[in-house]
């Protein structure tokens, strides 16, 4: 397995790191059955998603990470110099190749924009029948744009049990799915959303959302099976709390996975999160 340098960057929450660690371990089961899957990543301040997938089984060489910011791509670089990491622009990457997976982690409100790279990375999966993850910030939407008239939109039409859940959540994760089928709709796709998490960072007061579905190319033959598939799909919603960490953190080293790489963890807190594996605090 992978081994890596870290330099000691603290800046995930501990929700982000669950959620992290949680969509690549969902992910990895569905590509590693597949021949030499590829998988793409925005490289950030750590190349964090590297370690994570690394951990969970997908070769390093078969990862690409991506950043438009130098330092990202210097730091990444350094922490994982057999990985691809290009000083580009994600959409110039997926103009030109296929990957198995994607993981969108742009961390930002719903906008056009966002929308419209989440539509071009998928339009890139359909070659693949790839997966697509996309995180989104809950909140601080521009009250003017579409996407705010979306999101007013599906929360108004969200049944009674489900705004007992979370509203400010559902409502944008269903305004992303509807967005993005419409959108890929056009390209001859359908979207089918496979399963959402919910986490708040410390650095923000609205949580975060991460959509995680598959896209499949559809032609007049495929299409009435391919929309039954993606209407009758009934994505899982995750709500994951800072509170969660221990304990993933156990079931980590359960797995015999390297709990500093598979959460981007301290070694401070792998010695206490050991000390409860052995006690068997969450057994
Ligand atoms: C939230 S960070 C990714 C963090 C990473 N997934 C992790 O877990 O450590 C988002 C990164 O995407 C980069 N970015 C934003 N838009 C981009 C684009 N269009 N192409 C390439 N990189 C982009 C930003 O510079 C930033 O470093």
């Amino acid at each position: 397995m992978q081994q890596t340098k870290s330099k000691g960057f603290k800046g995930d929450s501990p929700s982000k790191k669950i959620v992290r660690f949680e969509v690549w371990d969902y992910i990895s089961n569905e590509i590693t059955i597949r021949t030499s899957p590829k998988v793409l990543v925005l490289a950030g301040p750590e190349g964090s998603d590297v370690g994570v997938a690394t951990q969970l089984g997908i070769d390093v060489k078969s990862i690409t990470a991506v950043d438009t910011n130098k330092k990202c791509v210097t730091a990444t670089k350094w922490r994982y110099p057999e990985a691809r990491v290009l000083h580009s622009d994600i959409l110039e990457v997926v103009g030109k190749e296929s990957f198995d997976f994607v993981f969108l982690d742009l961390c930002g409100p719903i906008t056009n924009e966002s929308l419209t790279i989440a539509t071009s990375v998928a339009d890139s999966l359909k070659r693949s029948s790839g997966y697509l993850a996309f995180t989104f910030l809950c909140g601080r939407e521009n009250p003017k744009s579409d996407t705010s008239k979306l999101i007013a939109k599906t929360r108004a039409e969200l049944n009674r049990s489900e705004k007992k859940v979370k509203l400010a959540q559902i409502s944008r994760a269903t305004a992303v799915q509807q967005e993005l089928l419409k959108r890929m709709r056009k390209l001859n796709c359908v979207v089918v959303p496979l399963k959402f998490w919910f986490y708040q960072s410390t650095n923000s007061f609205q949580p975060f959302g991460v959509y995680v579905c598959q896209i499949l190319r559809t032609n007049k033959a495929t299409r009435d099976v391919s929309n039954d598939i993606a209407n009758k799909a009934n994505p899982e919603f995750s709500f994951v709390k800072d509170s969660f960490l221990p304990k993933t953190a156990v079931g980590v080293i359960a797995r015999n996975l390297d709990p500093q790489m598979t959460l981007n963890a301290s070694k401070g807190s792998v010695a206490a999160w050991k000390a409860h594996a052995t006690r068997g605090t969450y057994a």
